[in-house]
């Protein structure tokens, strides 16, 4: 028996990365997988990876394409998910952007893209799931923060705010669930190789990891261990808390 066989999944940011990771780890512990993105092409790569993996033929695999920083797109998808699955066991809300500038030169469209996406989507997809989930008794949410959810970073207001937003919204969510089975928790990653920190400068880079005891990046998988652990049984009186998977940046 794999750990989430049989449970439906979504994982938002599916498309790549941190997210692509979670879901094709998913799909091999046997579970079905919803991935949300906005690129077809990089959504169709990943569910080939997911069938491939899949553990049994009737694994299901799909993506939608969608926005989820907006409340009605976000609504009419979940709606879908729930005609086609029947059931929503486990959402991770992983997509996330940066936009990065000191305050000073920082537009009020780069603030609000950045608190929509990370930290509005989670509103708009756990509000989404959860009174089928308070119905089920069962549920499992994982909303990935970063260690930018726990303490400061030049130029980055905004996404430090969405991410100590997202641990505040899982703690406050935790209490409000728990006594129906329901468990919310965060992964709060450090400095994971993907496209978002290959933006960064080789300078940049370097500066950032003179703050890793490890002295290395951490690959998507390390959080996709964390996920998998999260939305199993495994995890099942654990909630409100926040998991750092960071080579030791804030030992
Ligand atoms: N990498 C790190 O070092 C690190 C550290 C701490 C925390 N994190 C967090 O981990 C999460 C994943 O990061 P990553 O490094 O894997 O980033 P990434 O490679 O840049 O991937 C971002 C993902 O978010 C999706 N996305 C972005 N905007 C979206 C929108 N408006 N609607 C729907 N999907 C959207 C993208 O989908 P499309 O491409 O299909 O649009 C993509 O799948 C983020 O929340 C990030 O803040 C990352």
């Amino acid at each position: 028996m794999k750990l989430l066989e049989s449970k439906n999944a979504i994982v938002t940011g599916g498309t790549r990365g941190i997210g692509k990771s979670i879901a094709v780890s998913y799909a091999k512990n046997g579970a079905n997988v919803v991935i949300f993105g906005t690129n077809e092409e990089r959504a169709k790569q990943v569910l080939e990876e997911m069938k491939q993996v899949a553990i049994s033929e009737d694994q299901k695999f799909e993506y939608k394409l969608v926005d989820v920083s907006s409340h009605g797109a976000i609504q009419t998808a979940i709606e879908d998910v729930y005609n086609e699955f029947g059931s929503v066991d486990i959402l991770v809300n992983c997509a996330g952007i940066t936009r990065d500038a000191l305050l000073m030169r920082m537009s009020e469209e780069h603030w609000d893209d950045v608190i929509n996406v990370n930290l509005k989507s989670a509103y708009n997809l756990c509000k989404a799931v959860v009174k089928p989930m308070l119905k089920a008794r069962a549920g499992k949410i994982i909303n990935i923060t970063s260690v930018l959810g726990l303490t400061g970073s030049a130029g980055q207001v905004n996404y430090t705010s969405s991410k100590f937003g997202l641990v505040g919204f899982t703690r406050s969510l935790a209490i409000e669930l728990a006594k129906r089975g329901i468990c919310v928790n965060c992964i709060a990653p450090g400095f994971i190789q993907s496209d978002m920190t290959d933006k960064l400068t080789d300078a940049q880079k370097a500066e950032i990891l003179k703050k890793v005891p490890m002295q290395k990046l951490g690959q998507p998988e390390n959080i996709a261990n964390a996920a998998l652990f999260l939305a199993s049984s495994m995890s099942d009186y654990m909630t409100g808390q926040t998991i750092t998977v960071d080579g030791g940046m804030l030992a």
